[in-house]
């Protein structure tokens, strides 16, 4: 755990503009930074940042936060890794926050479990060396010792407890806990034995699991680790650790399904493969490639059970699949799989198969198609009705509106009739492109005062909570502000602030943000927009009080006094203020 004082003092001294720079060409446009989106592919720059409120905001497709933030999304680390390069790149270091006992005991099991996974990786791979057979095996599928070693393949040695000349103690719980052992009738013994072994990594490089391939005839072919506290197989991807950085060069990750698979393409220099672990394709498994990648390739066998595969990676994707990054299907001759295919077809021959992988759409449609009979009526609206829940589920618009187009065409069906056969929300393709005017107009006061607050939360003083409009987004963005503002112990900065609102409320605070920069808001044009905005509550609320008098009525002469009093003063306010 990082001590929250020591996140707000590091995200004091570095500087956004800089850790941005040097991953993304920035130009200074008015206030802030302008460049092209690396979370979107993009030919005219929305990607914003700010030194003034130390923050990112792609006005395109809408990722946005701070520097910590952007090291998590750009650099795919994970949160402790971000603060510490950050830390280092100014020179600070990250100290060690008190841990509960509790805190303690797990982070220390977990820490063992890694340096038991760690250890047995390295036992393996000694086992290797030692090994003639297993080396020939390895040789006899093309794999150099270079690439071995990149992957750190392994071998794990013909022996019931091999493991015991790495680990004194064999009777540790901690290597059943990590599937390296398996204990059965009080007894325990090696899960690998007499295999080649590839060890699975996190994202984090950290081992957390193998695969282990028998060398001649035997079942199962392939054993995996069993699922661990360090382990979720439909999380991780084979060879993603190996595979970054040629898939950020390259623009693109493709998708393969054996162990062997990977490795021979990287054999022979293709190096942004990863595989599946021996499971299907996870919505985590293609969100995590979308990440690094503008373009993601599913690669499958061309018999029935890998086009069945790829059918349900293709239901997965849809709901991902966004309009900027193109999602392809490449199916390889039958009775080829990738590594038999690269070293027939050689690096040359595996691009061109590459090039001409099918786009989701077009396999989409086409499967759609070979199961419909189009010269009939009957045919034309079974295959409709087929098409229907897949459309459905697209959320990328532009996308949509193509396959909506394609279906109506090939079912001869207008456009009328489509949109009402599909039953699409007319938001969904009727909204404008994702490019957002740069600004919006203020739409109510509790939004023109949320704008004025982010220019300065010093003013947050100023807003009276009990003139807000109850339940609208903006009041709740406000109270949300206010709280905040109110435990914090000096005023919070931009990122600080949204770092902690709830999620909700970000897409109209940065939108308001935005308003307000653009503006020209300083402390003293916002502080009299507060006083204007308060001033239209201040009306609005008289005037429902006006409204509920009139409507119960005046019993005594009193009340008709009181009641000409109140109108008079309103009438009076509402003079005062400039006409709207
Ligand atoms: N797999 C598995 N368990 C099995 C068989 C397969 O987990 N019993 C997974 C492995 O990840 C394997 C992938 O499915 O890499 C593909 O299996 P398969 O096509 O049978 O093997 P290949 O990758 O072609 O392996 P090889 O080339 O070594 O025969
Ligand atoms: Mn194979």
């Amino acid at each position: 755990m990082i001590p929250d004082a020591f996140k707000q003092d590091l995200l004091n001294r570095v500087d956004i503009v800089d850790v941005v720079s040097r991953y993304v060409q920035l130009k200074k446009g008015g206030a802030n930074y302008l460049g092209l989106c690396p979370f979107h592919g993009e030919k005219t720059p929305s990607f914003t940042v700010s030194p003034a409120k130390q923050f990112y905001h792609c006005f395109g497709c809408g990722v946005h936060g701070n520097a910590i933030g952007f090291l998590m999304e750009y650099g795919g680390m994970g949160y402790i890794d971000a603060v510490k390069e950050l830390a280092a790149s100014v020179g600070m270091q990250v100290p060690e926050k008190p841990r509960t006992t509790e805190e303690i005991a797990r982070q220390e099991r977990e820490t063992d479990l890694y340096g038991v996974m760690e250890k047995a990786m390295q036992f393996y791979r000694g086992e290797l060396k030692q090994s003639p057979r297993a080396i020939e095996y390895l040789k006899g599928r093309g794999v150099s010792g270079e690439v071995a070693a990149r992957f750190r393949i392994g071998y794990a040695p013909d022996d019931w407890q091999g493991l015991q000349k790495a680990f004194s103690d064999y009777h540790d719980k901690a290597l059943v806990e990590c599937g390296l052992v398996i204990e059965s009738e009080g007894k325990r013994y090696d899960r690998f034995r007499d295999r080649i072994m590839f060890p699975i990594y996190s994202a984090r490089a950290a081992v957390i699991g193998f695969g282990g391939r028998v060398m001649g005839a035997g079942e199962p072919k392939y054993l995996n680790s069993p699922e661990t506290p360090l382990f979720e197989k439909g999380r991780e991807v084979y060879g993603l650790v190996q595979a970054r950085e040629a898939i950020r060069t390259a623009g693109r990750a493709l998708v393969v399904e054996g162990y062997m698979d990977v490795v021979a393409l990287a054999q022979f220099d293709i190096g942004y493969a990863v595989a599946t672990l021996g499971t299907a394709t996870t919505p985590i498994h293609v969100g995590k490639l979308l990440r690094l990648a503008d373009e993601l390739v599913f690669c499958f066998d061309g018999d029935a059970a890998g086009r069945k595969a790829a059918w349900r990676a293709l239901e997965v994707a849809l709901p991902l699949a966004p309009d900027h990054k193109p999602i392809r299907f490449l199916f390889l001759p039958d009775g080829d799989d990738p590594d038999t295919y690269v070293r027939r077809h050689g690096k040359e021959g595996f691009e061109k198969l590459l090039r001409q992988a099918q786009t989701l759409s077009d396999f989409l449609l086409g499967q759609l198609r070979a199961e419909s009979d189009l010269a009939t009526a009957e045919g034309r609206a079974g295959f409709l009705a087929r098409a229907k829940p897949h459309i459905q589920k697209l959320a990328a618009p532009a996308l949509r509106v193509q396959l909506v187009n394609a279906v109506a065409e090939m079912a001869r069906v207008s456009e009328p009739d489509i949109q009402r056969l599909m039953e699409l929300p007319k938001a969904g393709y009727a909204r404008p492109a994702p490019r957002r005017p740069s600004y919006e107009a203020p739409s109510c006061p509790e939004w023109s005062l949320l704008a004025c607050l982010l220019t300065d939360l010093g003013l947050v003083e100023h807003i009276d909570p009990a003139l807000l409009t109850p339940d609208l987004p903006e009041t709740e963005a406000l109270l949300a502000i206010r709280s905040l503002c109110a435990e914090a112990a000096e005023e919070p900065s931009f990122p600080i602030l949204l770092d902690a609102l709830d999620a909700r409320h970000l897409d109209l605070v940065l939108k308001a943000q935005k308003y307000g920069e653009e503006v020209g808001f300083d402390t003293e044009g916002a502080k009299y927009e507060i006083q204007e905005a308060l001033a239209k509550l201040d009306l609005k609320r008289r005037k429902v009080e006006l409204d509920s008098i009139l409507k119960q009525g005046m019993a005594s002469r009193e009340e008709q006094l009181a009641y000409r009093d109140k109108l008079m003063t309103y009438k009076r306010l509402q003079g005062a203020l400039p006409s709207p």
